[in-house]
C-alpha cells in the first residue's frame, strides 16, 4: 500500500491485553470490489485462529490489510489493534517498524516470495539488518540459527532458492517471518503448494514455534480440515464477511451456517485439493465483490434459503458456547461490538 491509500479509522477503546483485535474492518479496492465487509476478529498470544473460505472470499485481502500491504487507492476503514495500537492510525515509519517485528506474513508459494538471485541466508538477514536488530555478522549468525530452528542445516544459508525443495523453501519463509521476533504470524496458505507429507511437517513446525514462543497465529486456508487440525478457533468467510466463528472442532464438526456446513463437508480429509474452488454439493460460484447479491449474499446458493433471505442480511448470532453464525435459522443475534465512530487518517 502507498500513501495514496485511503485509510479511515475509528477511535479505539483500550483492547485489554489482546494481541490482535480487528473491529469492523472494511476493504474496498479501487475497482469498487468490496473484498472485506465488516470483519471482527481477535487473537491472543499463544492462540491460533484459522480463517477459511472459498477462493475470492477475501482471506488474503484481510491478511494484507493487517499490515497495510494493499495497493494504492484501496479504501480501508475500521480498527486493527495490534497490542492495543491501531495499525490503521500509524504513521508510515511506525508501520514499517511493526512489519516483521510486531507481525509478519508467510505467503503462499515461497518460490515467488524469495529473491532468486540472493542466497537465502542473506534474505533472512535482511529484515534483521533493516530493523537494526544485529550487526551484519550477528544477522548472519542469527540467519543460520533460524534455519536450524526450522529444521534446515545452518550451512544451507549459502544456497540459492532454486537449490531447495518446495518444503525447504517454505521453511525458509517461516525462518524469515521469525527473524525479528514478531508477536503475531499471519500464514496465508503456507502449505497449499506442498504434498500431504511435507504439508503435515510444515503445519507441525508452525504449531511448535507458536507454542514455544507464545506467538499469535492467523492461518489462512481454503481447507477447513487442515485448519481444524492446527487451530484453536476458526472463522469462516463468505463474500468478505465472517459468517461463522467458534472453537475449531465445534465449527468443523458441527457447523451451523449452511456455507460452513458445505465447506466442512467438502474437506473430509486433510490435503484434499479437489474441493478448493467448489465445495461439493454447493451450486454456483461465490459472488463478484463488485456486484454482491441483496440480503444474505449466500442466498443464491443456499439450499435452505427463505424468502426473507433475498432482502434481509443477517449478523452473527449465538450458535453455541463461543460459537456464532450469521444465518436466519440460527439462535438470537449476537450484540454488536461498540466502538465510537470518529473519522481520522494517518
Ligand atoms: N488488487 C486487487 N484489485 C481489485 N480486486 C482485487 C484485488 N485483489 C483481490 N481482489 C478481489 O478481491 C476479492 C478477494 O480476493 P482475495 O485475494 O482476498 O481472496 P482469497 O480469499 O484470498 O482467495 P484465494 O483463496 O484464491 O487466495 C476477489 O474477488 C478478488 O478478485
Ligand atoms: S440467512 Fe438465509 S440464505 Fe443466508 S445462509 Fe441462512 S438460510 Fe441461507
Ligand atoms: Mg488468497
Amino acid at each position: 500500500m502507498t500513501a495514496e491509500t485511503t485509510v479511515t479509522t475509528t477511535a479505539a477503546p483500550e483492547a485489554a491485553g489482546r494481541l490482535l483485535d480487528v473491529r469492523n474492518l472494511h476493504v474496498t479496492y479501487a475497482s469498487g470490489a468490496a473484498a472485506v465487509r465488516g470483519v471482527d476478529l481477535a487473537v491472543d498470544a499463544g492462540q491460533k485462529l484459522g480463517v477459511a473460505g472459498e477462493s475470492g472470499c477475501g482471506k488474503s485481502t484481510l491478511a494484507l490489510a493487517l499490515l497495510r500491504l494493499l495497493p494504492a487507492g484501496t479504501k480501508v476503514t475500521g480498527e486493527i489493534l495490534l497490542d492495543g495500537e491501531d495499525v490503521l492510525a500509524m504513521k508510515w515509519g511506525r508501520v514499517r517498524a511493526v512489519r516483521w517485528a510486531g507481525a509478519s506474513i508467510v505467503f503462499q508459494g515461497a518460490m515467488h516470495s524469495l529473491n532468486a538471485v540472493h542466497r537465502i541466508g542473506d534474505q533472512i538477514a535482511e529484515p534483521i539488518l533493516l530493523h537494526k536488530k544485529a550487526t551484519p555478522a550477528g544477522a548472519k549468525k542469527k540467519a543460520r540459527e533460524l534455519l536450524e530452528h526450522v529444521g534446515l542445516p545452518g550451512a544451507r544459508a549459502d544456497a540459492y532458492p532454486h537449490e531447495l525443495s518446495g518444503g525447504q523453501r517454505q521453511r525458509v519463509m517461516i525462518a524469515m517471518a521469525l527473524a525479528c521476533d514478531p508477536r503475531l504470524i499471519i500464514a496465508d496458505e503456507p502449505t497449499t503448494a506442498l504434498d500431504v507429507m511435507i504439508q503435515a511437517q510444515i503445519l507441525r513446525l508452525i504449531e511448535q514455534l507458536v507454542a514455544e514462543q507464545d506467538l499469535g497465529l492467523i492461518m489462512i486456508s481454503h481447507d477447513l480440515a487442515v485448519l481444524s487440525d492446527t487451530c484453536d478457533r476458526l472463522a469462516v468467510m463468505y463474500a468478505g464477511r465472517v459468517v461463522e466463528e467458534g472453537p475449531a472442532e465445534d465449527v468443523y464438526e458441527r457447523a451451523q451456517h449452511p456455507y460452513g456446513k458445505a465447506l466442512s463437508a467438502a474437506f473430509p480429509r486433510i490435503g484434499d485439493p479437489s474441493s478448493r474452488f467448489a465445495p461439493r454439493g454447493l451450486p454456483g460460484d461465490p459472488p463478484d465483490p463488485s456486484a454482491l447479491p441483496s440480503g444474505c449474499t449466500f442466498h443464491p446458493r443456499c439450499p435452505v434459503a427463505l424468502d426473507v433471505c433475498a432482502t434481509e442480511d443477517q449478523s452473527l448470532r449465538a450458535a453455541g458456547a463461543e460459537h456464532s453464525a450469521a444465518c436466519v435459522h440460527v439462535g438470537a443475534p449476537v450484540p454488536e461490538p461498540s466502538a465510537p465512530a470518529v473519522e481520522g487518517a494517518p
